[in-house]
C-alpha cells in the first residue's frame, strides 16, 4: 500500500553514518519535523546532523494527506473554551506563521513542490456549530468567513472558511530541503546518552539533541506513553472524480477528509484508535462511500497513517524532561503533521539558539493538563508488567482452525501467541506481548499486523517493528 507521493516521486537515497562525528545539533528522525528543525538551525549557523534509521519521509511524512493549515478541524470554540483565549489565539497563530514560513521556504530554496496557495474548510450539517465556531475564529483574529455552499457533495449546511493555507507534495518538499543538509540515512539510533547519540556504526556527539521521531522512545524521563495514544486513519487517491479547489475536512468523528492534488481526489476518514480495529473493514468502508460521492471514478492509490495524540490536543514541543537541558522533543502532532512539524522547527531553533519565541509556553512538554489523568489511568490499567522471554509451541489443531488469510491469538502451555496463516497456508507466529511496556498486541486485518492498543507500536504478520514506540520486533524464537 503505496501513498500517492511515494508512487510519484522517489527520493534522492543518502549514506549512512560510519563514523564518530562532532555537531552543534543532532536530529534524531528525517521526516518532515527533523528536516524542517536542522534547515532552520543550518540557516542560524548551527553545525546539525540528522540520523534516520531508514529513509528520509519513510515514517509518517510519506503518509499525510500534505494540508498546510492552520484550521484543525472544527477547532477555535471547543479550544477557547477548554484552553482559554490566549492559548488558542497562539496555537492558531503558532500555526498560520507555520503555513506562511513554508511558502517563504519554498520561495528562497526555489523549490518545485507543487505548492498552491487555496482556501481550507470545515465543513458540518449543523448550522449553529458553523456559526459559532465562524464567531470564534474572528474572536481568534483569523480570516474566516461562513460559506453557505461548498464543492464536495457531502450534506451539510456549510463550511468555515479560512484564507491564505496551502497545499504541496511533501516529498517533493522534504527532498529538495535535504539535499543542503548533512543527513545519513539507515543509521538507527541505538543509545543516546548525556550529548552522545549513538548508531551501530557510528555516533554524534552534540551539544543539542532533538528527537524529531514521531514518538519519543526513550520513556524514562519523559514518560510521554502516559500522555499520548495513536490514531490511525485510511486515505484513497481516486482518478475521475473532478477536481476541488479547496481542502476540506468534516466536523465530527465520521467526518471525511478532501484535497486534490493534480488529477487525484484524496479522500480520507475512518479514524480509530491503534489496536482497536479488530473487525477490520476500514478501507471498505472508505470504499463504499467513495463510490457513493464520486460513482464512476477510479481507484489508484490507498494508504494508511499514523497520528500521535495528546489530551490536550497541543503537541509537545521543548525540552525532553526536566534534568535533560540538551534533549528537545517535537511529538503530538494530532492529525496535522505539516504545520505542527514547521511549529517545531521554529520553536525549537528559538530555543536552541537562545531565542525568545513568543509561542513555546503553550506547547513545552513541561506543561501538565488534568485533561492527560483520565488517559494515564486507562492505559496504565492495559500495560502489563514484568515482560518475561516466552517460548511457544502451537498444538498443530490449534493452528487447523484458522482460516488462511486469518489470524488469532492462541493459547499454549507456555501463555499466548499470535498466529497468521496466509491465504497459501504458510503460517507465521509471534509473541504477541508488546515490547515496549508489555501490552497484549491486537491483530489489525484491515493490514495484516499486530498492532497495540496501549501506545500504538506496530509490528508486520512476521514480527517485525513497523512503528514504535517500542524498539525491537515481536520475533517468536
Ligand atoms: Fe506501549 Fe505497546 S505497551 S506501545
Amino acid at each position: 500500500m503505496e501513498s500517492i507521493w511515494s508512487r510519484t516521486y522517489s527520493l534522492r537515497k543518502k549514506d549512512a553514518l560510519h563514523s564518530d562525528v562532532a555537531a552543534d545539533a543532532a536530529v534524531i528522525g528525517g521526516g518532515m519535523a527533523g528536516i524542517l528543525t536542522a534547515y532552520q538551525l543550518e540557516r542560524a549557523g548551527m553545525r546539525t546532523v540528522v540520523l534516520e534509521a531508514e529513509r528520509i519521509g519513510s515514517g509518517q511524512t510519506k503518509g499525510t494527506t500534505a494540508k498546510i493549515t492552520s484550521q484543525h478541524g472544527m477547532f477555535c470554540r471547543s479550544f477557547i473554551e477548554k484552553q482559554g483565549i490566549d492559548t488558542a489565539e497562539k496555537y492558531v497563530w503558532a500555526n498560520q506563521e507555520a503555513v506562511e514560513e513554508f511558502k517563504k521556504t519554498v520561495q528562497r530554496e526555489k523549490i518545485d513542490c507543487d505548492l498552491e496557495e487555496t482556501a481550507s474548510y470545515v465543513y458540518s450539517d449543523n448550522e449553529e456549530e458553523l456559526i459559532q465556531e465562524s464567531e470564534a475564529a474572528g474572536k481568534l483574529g483569523v480570516c474566516a468567513s461562513l460559506e453557505k455552499k461548498v464543492e464536495i457533495p457531502v450534506p451539510c449546511a456549510g463550511a468555515v472558511r479560512f484564507e491564505h493555507q496551502a497545499q504541496f507534495h511533501p516529498l517533493k518538499f522534504l527532498d529538495a530541503l535535504a539535499e543542503g543538509l548533512t543527513v545519513y540515512e539507515n543509521s538507527p539510533v541505538t543509545e543516546v546518552e548525556e550529548q552522545f547519540v549513538r548508531t551501530p556504526c557510528g555516533s554524534v556527539r552534540a551539544d543539542s539533541i532533538i528527537f524529531a521521531l514521531h514518538y519519543p522512545f526513550i520513556n524514562f524521563p519523559g514518560m510521554y506513553f502516559t500522555r499520548m495514544h495513536q490514531a490511525r486513519s485510511y486515505v484513497l487517491a481516486l482518478e475521475g472524480a473532478g477536481n476541488i479547489e479547496g481542502m476540506y475536512i468534516g466536523s465530527g468523528p465520521d467526518a471525511l477528509s478532501f484535497r486534490q492534488y493534480g488529477k487525484y481526489l484524496l479522500i480520507g476518514g475512518r479514524v480509530h484508535r491503534t489496536g482497536e480495529n479488530k473487525e477490520g473493514g476500514k478501507y471498505e468502508e472508505l470504499r463504499n462511500r467513495a463510490r457513493i460521492l464520486y460513482p464512476g471514478s477510479r481507484e489508484t492509490a490507498c494508504w494508511s497513517a499514523q497520528d500521535c495524540i495528546t489530551a490536550d490536543q497541543i503537541p509537545f514541543i521543548g525540552q525532553y524532561a526536566p534534568g535533560r537541558p540538551h534533549w528537545f522533543a517535537a511529538s503530538g502532532f494530532q492529525k496535522w503533521g505539516m504545520t505542527s512539524s514547521m511549529v517545531s522547527a521554529m520553536i525549537l531553533s528559538d530555543i536552541i539558539c537562545g531565542r525568545q519565541n513568543p509561542y513555546a509556553d503553550i506547547f513545552s512538554p513541561e506543561r501538565f493538563s488534568a485533561e492527560e489523568l483520565p488517559q494515564i489511568m486507562k492505559d496504565g490499567g492495559k500495560a502489563v508488567k514484568g515482560l518475561i522471554k516466552r517460548f511457544f509451541h502451537i498444538p498443530g489443531e490449534t493452528v487447523n482452525l484458522i482460516e488462511p488469510g486469518h489470524a488469532a491469538v492462541v493459547e499454549t502451555a507456555q501463555g499466548k501467541a499470535g498466529v497468521y496463516k496466509t491465504e497459501e497456508n504458510k503460517v507465521f507466529q509471534v509473541d504477541i506481548v508488546c515490547p515496549h511496556l508489555g501490552c497484549q498486541l491486537v491483530w489489525n486485518p484491515d493490514e495484516r499486523t499486530w498492532d497495540c492498543p496501549c501506545h500504538g507500536s506496530r509490528f508486520d504478520y512476521e514480527g517485525n517493528l513497523l512503528e514504535g514506540p517500542a524498539q525491537e520486533g515481536i520475533h517468536y524464537e
